[in-house]
């Protein structure tokens, strides 16, 4: 939508493409910019048109985390009233698959965003970090729970205690990106993925990606259940029907996305 002033959107057939873009401050997310990005999800979630939506950054960076300026002089109130994190909540309810295309910085609040996308690829030279320790904070958009989850907790610890920026290699080998490719290449890449998936039958992904949230957020009893639900959700759905047909006819299946 044109009434973005610091993110570019934009569609390529069935992928939607958000980039931040304010490149001068190496995509520093201030309040507004964190508004239009769930917005910008949350418009590409319900086009019916979209299957994938892919997140990047313009310039140098991905992003160098949250706007310094901003927030530095605040108080402990001022924040509480704000409350200015619970729009990131939003990003949870995000149905489509979102991929995560980072390059450069991806630090403090940028790292969180990128920690909020279901697959990252990262260019072979981003570096990762929560600096948020050394500023005297402490990450406040799920960088603490969101790695930990992730990673672990004693990794997630050395991490977010000490600071320190870390290597698209390191983030691989912590299984934090999935592939860690040339820069030049990684949108690319990340698109190649994107329209993999969008040939995928809608409902499957989504069902897939809900369940895979139940299993980081719930005991295994409850996440077996609620896999088992989605399962039996989608005998309800002609891409079923259609999906093993095929299979039987020894032919390409035909999605609707239905
Ligand atoms: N907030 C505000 N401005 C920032 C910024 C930030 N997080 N990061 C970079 N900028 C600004 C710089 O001040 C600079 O502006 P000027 O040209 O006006 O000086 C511009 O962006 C370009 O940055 P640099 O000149 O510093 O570029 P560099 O290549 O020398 O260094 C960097 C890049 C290592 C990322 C360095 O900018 C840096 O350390 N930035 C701060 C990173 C940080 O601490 N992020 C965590 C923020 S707290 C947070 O995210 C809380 C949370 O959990 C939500």
């Amino acid at each position: 939508s044109s009434s973005f002033s610091t993110i570019l959107t934009e569609t390529s057939e069935d992928i939607g493409m958000i980039s931040l873009n304010r490149p001068e401050v190496l995509n520093t997310l201030n309040i507004r910019m964190v508004e239009e990005i769930v917005q910008a999800l949350e418009q590409f979630d319900q086009d019916p048109f979209i299957k994938v939506i892919v997140l990047k950054g313009q310039g140098r960076a991905f992003a160098a985390g949250a706007d310094i300026d901003e927030m530095m002089n605040k108080n402990s109130i001022e924040l509480e009233l704000l409350n200015q994190f619970t729009v990131w909540d939003r990003i949870t309810w995000i149905k489509k698959p979102i991929i995560g295309a980072v390059h450069g910085y991806v630090l403090g609040g940028g790292f969180e965003l990128a920690l909020c996308c279901d697959i990252l690829l990262s260019s072979d030279d981003a570096e990762f970090g929560f600096p948020e320790v050394s500023l005297g904070i402490m990450p406040g958009a799920g960088g603490t729970q969101r790695l930990t989850k992730l990673i672990g907790r004693s990794n997630a610890m050395k991490l977010l205690l000490s600071g320190e920026r870390f290597s698209a290699k390191t983030a691989k080998e912590l299984g934090i990106v999935s592939a860690a490719v040339p820069n030049e290449i990684v949108v690319e890449e990340a698109m190649k993925l994107a329209r993999l998936l969008a040939q995928k039958p809608s409902l499957s992904l989504r069902m897939i990606k809900e369940s895979v949230h139940k299993a980081v957020d719930l005991p295994l009893f409850e996440g077996m259940q609620a896999e088992r639900k989605n399962f039996y959700l989608l005998f309800s759905s002609e891409d079923q029907k259609e999906g093993m047909r095929a299979f039987k006819e020894k032919r390409a299946p035909d999605f609707k996305g239905k």
